[in-house]
């Protein structure tokens, strides 16, 4: 397939650029045009940020997954659609193709549809990262359910918030899943997570480790068998078929949650048509996907970075997805190189903090691995550092292949701002330049708009792209709160920015009470309720620091004010705390016992004073007249871990 709206030089970004700004509605209409509708739009975009309300392509009619699958059955039933690297590297590479990826997605639909799950319902998917978790998304996708796909890493009393959150009725997971070393018993967390609830009604269980498991008559049933009766139902003399729901443009395709400033994760929702399009046109120009290419991202399928980068981008581009189940680490740092030489991978795109942890090994792992295949190289997730950038460069692009540095977030669906790899040029640590469609502003705290270069300030969007979030899932009050109302008529991003002389951007961290830790979003405030959940805990509070692997380390200031004299079962009880609570990506790094914490006469905390603290900085405070008690302010300092 060409892509007529692959960029391919400076001088057509540049152009690209000018008529997305120019006339947004005549240049996406054009980019639609690429993919398979059962009907086109009436109208191009209608929108404000004001409600918000935004809505592109309406009217329309189609699925995503005869654009991910179906049309490219007529010229690429053979070639890979998904090449699945398990856990252990001793165990057998599997190679879905075109021709299977479309048969096991229609089995599934059909799974689903025997289970009773119907258009718009939700489906929970909590599982490893095995090909069937592919299969589990775009058989919801083709029938038209809405997948809320949950981190294996998350809790049994978040997976209970989120589907309480969004109402699911259905549940897919595995017996277990492998991940280095480890075996994750996630149905045995599905089990716990669901003690109480009284709406989900079928649980679809995948068998992965074969760690025995509970099986509740009426309620769990085993995929393998579901999938079995399935195939009878969707293959007749040789043909395969299950009719993909015809969807509006606006449906809602998924909920993703992520953490804000405050306790709750919200349900970010992606709506079909402005989703596809944004995952298709980022993932081709971006990586500069050409036919044929092996495209590896290493992220997990639980996080939005595998939703557009490993399933939804690369599939509707027609290339060839590499899944991996396992870990950087595992059985050893080699791991990435061995996977990049077996497979002769071609693009890799992965979070700095795997690069830095995988620097800590030194370039011993490299060496013996062909990685001459890698063509481009792609980070994302957090700031990198420079070090990291030049070692990524240095070692493994062997300073021949183009790194792109991608931002975006959960809510933009896909790349906002990032070099095109190989057609507009690189600067270490600066995601660059907006893609087409894209209008960044920096703002200053009282929303002025900051002209001209060599600035920085808060970062902003002042134009609807296609892939931007819809509403956050039956609470739009509070879609609105969040991202379009700190700053009138424009999208806040909760990022700190800095533009240099030529225009590059510079994604500098956030601005709110969001931390990013190994890439990973946490908010603080979900942090403290969990640690504040102790029984011994009466106050805590949580702020970011900077580690030198996963970027920003958990920080925990606790008044406690029980049980056990020992510190340092203290704080392990607190850690299991929290990972009972969120789970175990939220423990905190370091937890300092205070008295008392800085606050103000109105009995805000004063976070700024503690993250200095935390980040090491004793000397300036800034400020600290207006605490109510100054004296609290030495004995952290004094404690500091
Ligand atoms: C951060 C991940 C600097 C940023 C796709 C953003 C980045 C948050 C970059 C979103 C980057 C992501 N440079 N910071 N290239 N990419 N971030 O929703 O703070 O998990 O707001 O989406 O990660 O995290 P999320």
């Amino acid at each position: 397939m060409p892509y007529s709206y692959q960029v391919r030089s400076s001088e057509q970004y540049q152009e690209a650029y000018k008529k997305s700004v120019v006339d947004p509605e005549g240049f996406w209409a054009a980019v639609a045009e690429n993919f398979y509708w059962h009907k086109k739009w009436d109208k191009v975009l209608d929108w404000n940020f004001t409600e918000p309300k935004i809505e592109w392509f309406s009217g329309a009619r189609l699925n995503i997954t005869e654009n991910c699958i179906d049309r490219h059955l007529a010229t690429m039933a053979d070639q890979p659609a998904i090449i699945w690297e398990p856990n252990n590297p001793d165990e057998r590479t599997r190679t879905v193709t075109y021709a299977s990826l479309h048969k096991r997605v229609c089995q599934f639909a059909q799974v689903l549809k025997n289970n009773g799950v119907k258009k718009g319902d939700r489906v929970c998917i909590y599982m490893g990262m095995v090909p069937e978790l592919a299969y589990a998304i775009l058989g919801c996708a083709r029938i038209g359910a809405v997948h809320s796909v949950i981190f294996g890493g998350f809790s049994a009393q978040s997976i209970a918030d989120r589907l309480e959150d969004a109402k699911a009725e259905f549940i897919v997971t595995c017996d277990g899943a492998y991940r280095g070393g480890k075996d994750i018993p996630l149905k045995s967390v599905i089990d716990d997570a669901l003690i109480g609830n009284k709406t989900v009604k079928r649980v679809i269980v995948y068998t992965r480790t074969r760690t025995p498991v509970s099986m509740i008559k009426g309620r769990d049933v085993w995929w393998e068998d579901e999938m079995e009766f399935a195939e009878t139902q969707i293959e007749k003399d040789g043909v395969v078929s299950f009719p993909a729901e015809e969807m509006d443009a606006e449906d809602p395709l998924f909920i993703l949650y992520t953490s804000g400033s405050t306790g709750k994760p919200k349900g970010v929702v992606h709506s079909v048509a402005g989703y596809m399009v944004w995952a298709n046109y980022t993932f081709v120009n971006v990586f500069q996907y050409r036919q044929g290419q092996i495209h590896f991202c290493t992220a997990d399928i639980g996080w939005i970075t595998g939703h557009s980068y490993i399933v939804y981008g690369p599939l509707s581009a027609g290339a060839t997805s590499l899944m991996f189940e396992g870990v950087p680490t595992y059985p050893d740092a080699g791991r990435f190189w061995d996977i990049v030489d077996k497979h002769k991978v071609n693009i890799l795109y992965t979070a700095p903090t795997a690069i830095r942890s995988l620097m800590g090994f030194g370039t011993a792992p490299l060496a013996g691995k062909d990685l001459s295949s890698l063509q481009i190289l792609g980070t994302v997730g957090e700031p990198i550092n420079e070090e990291a950038w030049h070692w990524y460069d240095e070692n493994v692009g062997k300073k021949k292949c183009p790194v792109v540095d991608t931002w975006w977030q959960t809510e933009t669906g896909g790349i906002l701002i990032s070099n095109l790899a190989g057609v507009t040029p690189s600067k270490p640590t600066y995601a660059t330049l907006p893609l087409p469609g894209v209008q960044p502003v920096l703002v200053d705290e009282n929303g002025a708009i900051i002209e001209g270069n060599n600035v920085s300030g808060n970062l902003c969007i002042k134009f609807p792209w296609p892939g931007i979030l819809r509403t956050t899932y039956g609470d739009h009050e509070r879609c609105r709160l969040n991202y379009f109302s700190t700053y009138k008529n424009l999208y806040f991003t909760g990022d700190g920015c800095l533009r240099d002389e030529a225009g590059n951007y510079r994604i500098t961290g956030r601005v709110d009470d969001v931390l990013n830790v190994s890439g990973h979003r946490i908010g603080t405030a979900e942090v403290e309720n969990a640690i504040n959940m102790h029984t011994g805990v009466v106050e805590s509070a949580v702020v970011g620091y900077p580690h030198d692997i996963k970027g920003q380390g958990i920080y925990a200031y606790v008044i406690y004010n029980g049980h056990h004299e020992d510190e340092s079962l203290r704080r392990a009880d607190i850690a299991q705390t929290v990972a009972r609570v969120i789970g175990a990506i939220a423990k905190p790094d370091k937890i300092q016992f205070v008295t008392g914490l800085p606050k103000t006469r109105s009995g805000k905390i004063m976070r700024r004073i503690l993250r200095k603290i935390a980040e090491g900085e004793t000397a300036n405070l800034g400020d600290t007249t207006t605490l109510l008690d100054p004296g609290v302010v030495e004995e952290i300092k004094n404690g500091k871990l």
